[in-house]
């Protein structure tokens, strides 16, 4: 909101912060780490653990889905790596500093443009108001949203306004950005393309991805790596690597075959703990 912004711009910081920032995580091998993380909700007495246990790390540059049956914490996980919430117990570490986000909502402000949503982004990193314009232009370039700048929120169509929310996330020059579901709402086709613009955007920066997802051919289509997650508590069950070149497809024959094998295990999964 606006009046949080306050007084960030003396603006030339944000270039060196963000080497610096990239320098902390090249040092520490990692864009994440978690550590026998819990979490458990509830009042003494009236807990829910949701999760147990989760070990993870994801290397600087690394695309990694994380993959469950709906309420086995996935979101939590992702809120407690944006600090949003704090675990129970073990220790999660992001050297690189505060993560972008990006959810099914596109959370944009919708009385300001597309390109001053972005310029938002831009000026919290305290970048300089005389560069924003180009920058938040420079963005939308990048996810294929070109004269979009002036559009109000609701002049653009669903997969417009994720691809508007993209460019808004990679504005905060992030080292990781944390990804809960963001094409969920949208339908086959434009979420089809907008796996391919991902994957692109995520080659042409050298930012690290936790994508969150309960949909199995997304999650093979769009990682390096997957992890499945059990429920209740959720724990890592097991993770797979993805060697398939990219661009991928969705309906490409070893996607399928890859998926098919995960939805096995999903099924397990879920059978063990009685959900649908
Ligand atoms: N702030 C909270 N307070 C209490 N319980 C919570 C809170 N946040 C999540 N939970 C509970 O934790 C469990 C996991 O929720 P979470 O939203 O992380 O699941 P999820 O895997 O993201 O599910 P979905 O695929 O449906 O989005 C649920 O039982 C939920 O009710
Ligand atoms: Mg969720």
């Amino acid at each position: 909101m606006p009046t949080t912004l306050s007084a960030q711009d003396p603006a030339a910081a944000a270039q060196p912060r963000a080497a610096h920032q990239q320098d902390r995580q090249r040092q520490a091998g990692y864009a994440a780490r978690l550590d026998g993380v819990s979490k458990s909700f509830g009042r003494p007495g009236a807990q829910q653990q949701v999760l147990d246990g989760i070990s993870l790390d994801v290397a600087p540059g690394e695309f990694v889905t994380l993959l469950g049956a709906s309420g086995c914490g996935k979101s939590t996980l992702l809120n407690l790596v944006a600090d949003l919430e704090s675990p129970t117990d073990g220790t999660i570490e992001v050297p690189g500093g505060r993560p972008a986000l990006m959810f099914q909502e596109h959370a944009l402000f919708p009385w300001l443009t597309a390109g001053r949503n972005i310029e938002l982004a831009l000026r919290m990193r305290g970048v300089a108001k005389a560069e924003r314009r180009q920058e938040a232009e420079r963005l939308l370039e990048l996810v294929r949203l070109t004269g979009a700048y002036g559009k109000r929120v609701h002049e653009l169509s669903g997969g417009m306004r994720q691809r508007v929310a993209l460019a808004r996330a990679l504005a905060q020059d992030s080292q990781l950005l944390l990804m809960d579901e963001p094409f969920a709402a949208l339908d086959a086709i434009t979420r089809d393309v907008l796996h391919e613009e991902l994957t692109r955007v995520w080659a042409e920066t050298d930012v690290s991805v936790l994508f969150v997802t309960h949909n199995v051919r997304e999650a093979v289509r769009l990682a390096e790596r997957v992890v499945l997650l059990s429920s209740r508590p959720g724990r890592i069950a097991r993770e797979w690597r993805v060697d398939i070149p990219q661009p991928r497809r969705i309906e490409d024959a070893e996607v399928s075959r890859l998926s098919v094998e995960i939805t096995e295990e999903l099924r397990g999964e879920i059978r063990r703990h009685g959900q649908h």
